[in-house]
């Protein structure tokens, strides 16, 4: 269906992908995700992106919200810890969030960082955001709203010497290139490519056929996924996984383990849509219905 000329395939990925379970595992060997996200009306954002994560196999995951939606974050899992932040008068993020002592807490004891589910672009949570990916030394998964204010500051994606993926669809993807969508859909191979070499980051250009493209230039094209995924709340998924993966190998961060990482993360995450698919329909598919499908696409990753 796909020319696949220059292209590697993401199954293959998905095969060295999880860490397995050994059994004198714990949970210090999977990694501590925070996801930073939600504004009044998207706790929904930031409680898909956490419960993914725990269900990708992280060994803790707090998310970090603004104080009025995070007893709503909280119920989507008992499993979930949960940060309460500083918001403003909109129910946004505020930029107190962002003094040194606030971010210093935050991160410490974090593997990973998952920034943007349902963020917002109000100027006081574009601020914390600069300042906390500023601040910041770990692998980092950008998504969502977070992208969108690292349009507009462009410098924050490089020099970081940390692995950096960002998760875009065509539109945020767009505004990255300060491009159009047509640009974008028309080269997508090559749009991703050339970002993700320019900037040094993992791309992961979303849409049908979804495709990786790593820092190296590689590009990897997704076989799984399907219509049913075009809906609100996939794309959040998607990060929670993402960052799951990523840090169940942060302790090692070698550029082929992300890649295999994030490559296996979109690969899983369409298995599990195509599998929930068949018990539902392409129509009345959720976000959410992917998720409870994550452990048969753990368990029939081929
Ligand atoms: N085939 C396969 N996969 C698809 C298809 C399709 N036809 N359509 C969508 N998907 C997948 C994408 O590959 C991606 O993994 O579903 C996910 C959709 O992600 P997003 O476009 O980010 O959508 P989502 O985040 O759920 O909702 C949109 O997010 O980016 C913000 O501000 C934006 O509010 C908006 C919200
Ligand atoms: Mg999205």
């Amino acid at each position: 269906i796909i020319s696949t000329t220059g292209l590697t395939w993401s199954g293959a990925a998905a095969e060295v992908s999880h860490k397995p379970r050994v059994p004198d595992s714990n949970k210090g060997m999977f990694g501590h995700v925070l996801v930073v996200g939600g504004a009044k009306g998207t706790a929904g954002a930031a409680a898909m992106a956490s419960v993914s994560a725990l269900r990708a196999g992280a060994g803790l995951v707090t998310a970090a919200v603004p104080e009025s939606i995070l007893p709503t974050v909280a119920r989507a899992a008992l499993e979930l810890m949960t940060v309460p932040l500083v918001q403003g008068k909109h129910g946004e993020i505020a930029r107190v969030n962002a003094d040194p002592e606030r971010l210093k807490f935050l991160i410490e004891k974090i593997t990973v960082l998952a920034v943007g589910p349902g963020i917002s672009q109000h100027p006081e949570t574009a601020e914390f955001v600069i300042e906390l990916v500023r601040q910041s030394r770990l692998p980092l998964v950008l998504d969502a709203d977070a992208l969108n204010i690292v349009s507009k500051n462009p410098e924050l994606l490089d020099g970081s010497q940390r692995p950096v993926i960002i998760t875009p669809h065509p539109g945020e993807m767009a505004r990255l290139i300060g491009g159009s969508v047509k640009d974008v859909q028309a080269d997508r191979e090559n749009t991703a490519r050339n970002f993700a070499t320019r900037h040094q980051v993992t791309v992961v250009l979303k849409g049908w056929r979804t495709l990786i493209a790593h820092p190296n230039g590689a590009v990897a094209v997704n076989t799984t996924g399907n219509p049913g995924m075009a809906k609100g709340g996939s794309g959040d998924i998607l990060t929670g996984i993402v960052a799951a993966m990523v840090a169940q190998y942060a302790r090692d961060p070698a550029a082929e383990n992300v890649a295999a990482a994030v490559t296996a993360a979109v690969y899983l995450h369409g298995l599990a849509a195509d599998l929930a698919v068949l018990e539902q329909d392409e129509h009345t598919l959720l976000a959410t219905d992917t998720v409870s499908h994550l452990c048969n696409a753990f368990r029939y990753r081929s």
